[in-house]
C-alpha cells in the first residue's frame, strides 16, 4: 500500500493536512480534503498482473474486491487488520436487449447490489471503517437516505464500534432501516429530507465526538474509487466510452472520477471514459449546474422523487463532482419518476433487479440518446448502485403490485385463475 497524504484538491489551494485529525475540511479554504499518493509510474506497470493474481485462496484482504487493489489505497500499519466483509466482488453483465431499447452498441451493468449489505457503499465503508479503527474512534455516525446507514451498521458491527444513524422522517425504505436495526445501530429520525439530517449531524459530530462516515470522509472515496479498477479489469483494460452513475450527494461520481484520473496518471488507462451523472428531476441541482454552466450550485430546498436514495437537494460533493466531469468531458441528465419506472421495468425484463435510483442510469442513457447527446455506437456501462430488495415497497405499491391475485382454496378455483395465463 502507498504512502498517502491528506491534501486539499481545490485549484489554487493544495494545503496538506494531518491525517490523524479525523478532519475532512481544508483549514484554509474549507474545501473537502482528499488523499494523494506519491505514485511511481514505472512500478504501476506490473500492478494489473499482481491484482489478477489475488483472489480466491488468498488472505481476507486479497479476497476483497477493494483491498485487492491496495497499491492504490492508503497505507495502514497492519494490512491484515482491515475491516472487510468480502466487498467489491460484483458482476459485469451485458444486456443486449436493454442496449437496443436505448439504442446503443453495447450496454453492460456493473451490479453493486451484489455487495455484502446490498449497495456500493460497502466499498467505501471497508476503508473508512479501517481508518476509524486506526484512529480509535468509538462511535461512527452518518446521515443517510438508507444505504449508507445499512452499510455503516454492518461494518461497525464487524469492527465492534457503536453506530448512530440519522435518517429523514418517513422517507427511507423499510428494508434499509431494517438492515441498520438488525446490525444494532441506533436510528434517529431527523428532519424531512437528507439535507436537513446531514446539516444537523455535521454540527453535532464534533460536539459528541462522533466519527463521520458520510462521503465527505476522504477514506470513503478511496474505497469507492476501486469501482474503476474492478470495472477496467473486467473489461481487460479496454475502457467503455461512458460510465453512468446516479447522483445524490455526488460522492460516488467523485470517487470513480478520482480512480480514473489516478489510473490515467499511472499509465493504466488508454482512453478516458466519459462520466455521466443522472439525477431525478425533482432533485437535480447538479444537472442544473452542469447544463447551465453556472459556477455555484443552487440547492433544491424541497427535493422530491420516488427514488428515495437520491432525494438530495444540496449535495456536499458537488465541487469535486464537477471537476470529475470537467476532466472526463462528462454529461448529466435529469429523468422523471415515470422514466425511472420504465427503465426499471426494462431491466427487470432482462432479469436484472435493482433499486429505483440505480435504474435512473438506464433512463438517463435513453434520454441522452433521444436528445442526440450520446452516439448510437456508444459502449456504455451503468453502475447499478443497489439491490432490488432494498426497496420492495416501490415495487409492490406501483401498478405491478396490483398484478397479485388472491385465489380460492380448492384446486379448481386456483386452476380457473391460473389457466388463462399459461
Ligand atoms: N444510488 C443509491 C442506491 C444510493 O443509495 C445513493 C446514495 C446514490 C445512488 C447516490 O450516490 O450520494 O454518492 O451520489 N445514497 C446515500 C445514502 C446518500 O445515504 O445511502 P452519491
Amino acid at each position: 500500500m502507498m504512502e498517502s497524504h491528506l491534501r486539499c484538491p481545490t485549484p489554487g489551494c493544495g494545503q496538506e493536512s494531518d491525517r490523524n485529525a479525523a478532519e475532512y475540511l481544508c483549514p484554509s479554504c474549507h474545501g473537502l480534503l482528499e488523499l494523494s499518493y506519491d505514485y511511481q509510474r514505472e512500478a504501476a506497470e506490473r500492478w494489473p498482473a499482481l491484482w489478477r493474481s489475488r483472489g480466491p485462496g488468498g488472505s481476507s484482504a486479497d479476497r476483497s474486491g477493494v483491498w485487492r487493489f491496495r497499491e492504490m489505497l492508503p497505507l495502514f500499519d497492519e494490512t491484515d487488520q482491515v475491516v472487510s466483509l468480502g466487498e467489491g466482488v460484483t458482476p459485469l453483465v451485458d444486456l443486449p436487449r436493454a442496449a437496443s431499447w436505448v439504442g446503443v452498441e453495447l450496454l453492460s451493468v456493473k451490479h453493486q447490489g451484489a455487495n455484502p449489505s446490498g449497495s456500493f457503499k460497502d466499498l467505501g465503508m471497508t476503508v473508512c471503517m479501517t481508518e476509524a479503527v486506526r484512529l480509535r474512534a468509538r462511535v461512527v455516525a452518518c446521515a443517510s437516505t438508507g444505504n449508507t446507514s445499512s452499510s455503516m451498521a454492518a461494518y461497525a458491527a464487524s469492527a465492534g464500534l457503536k453506530a448512530v444513524v440519522f435518517v429523514p422522517r418517513g422517507a427511507v425504505s423499510g428494508a434499509k432501516l431494517a438492515q441498520a436495526l438488525d446490525f444494532g445501530a441506533r436510528v434517529v429520525e431527523v428532519g424531512d429530507n437528507f439535507d436537513q439530517a446531514f446539516r444537523i449531524l455535521r454540527e453535532l459530530a464534533p460536539r459528541l465526538g462522533l466519527y463521520l462516515v458520510n462521503s465527505v470522509n476522504p477514506f470513503r472515496l478511496e474505497g469507492q474509487k476501486s469501482i474503476a479498477m474492478g470495472l477496467l479489469e473486467q473489461c481487460d483494460w479496454r475502457p467503455p466510452d461512458y460510465i453512468v452513475l446516479p447522483g445524490g450527494n455526488l460522492g460516488n461520481v467523485s470517487a470513480v472520477g478520482k480512480g480514473l484520473r489516478e489510473l490515467a496518471e499511472l499509465g493504466l488507462l488508454t482512453k478516458m471514459p466519459r462520466l455521466v451523472v443522472v439525477q431525478a428531476e425533482g432533485a437535480a441541482p447538479f444537472h442544473q449546474l452542469w447544463s447551465t454552466g453556472s459556477s455555484e450550485l443552487t440547492p433544491v430546498p424541497d427535493p422530491s422523487t420516488r427514488a428515495t436514495a437520491i432525494r438530495i437537494g444540496n449535495p456536499a460533493n458537488w465541487p469535486r463532482a464537477r471537476r470529475a466531469l470537467e476532466r472526463t468531458e462528462g454529461l448529466t441528465a435529469a429523468v422523471s419518476d415515470m422514466e425511472i419506472e420504465a427503465a426499471k421495468r426494462e431491466l427487470a425484463d432482462c432479469g436484472i433487479g435493482c433499486e429505483p435510483a440505480s435504474a435512473s442510469t438506464l433512463a438517463g442513457v435513453r434520454k441522452l440518446r433521444l436528445q442526440g447527446l450520446m452516439e448510437r455506437g456508444a459502449r456504455v456501462v451503468l453502475i447499478l448502485t443497489g439491490h432490488q430488495l432494498k426497496d420492495t415497497d416501490y415495487i409492490t405499491e406501483r401498478p405491478a403490485g396490483a398484478a397479485i391475485r388472491t385465489a380460492g382454496s380448492t384446486v379448481e378455483e386456483v386452476e380457473a385463475l391460473v389457466r388463462p395465463w399459461v
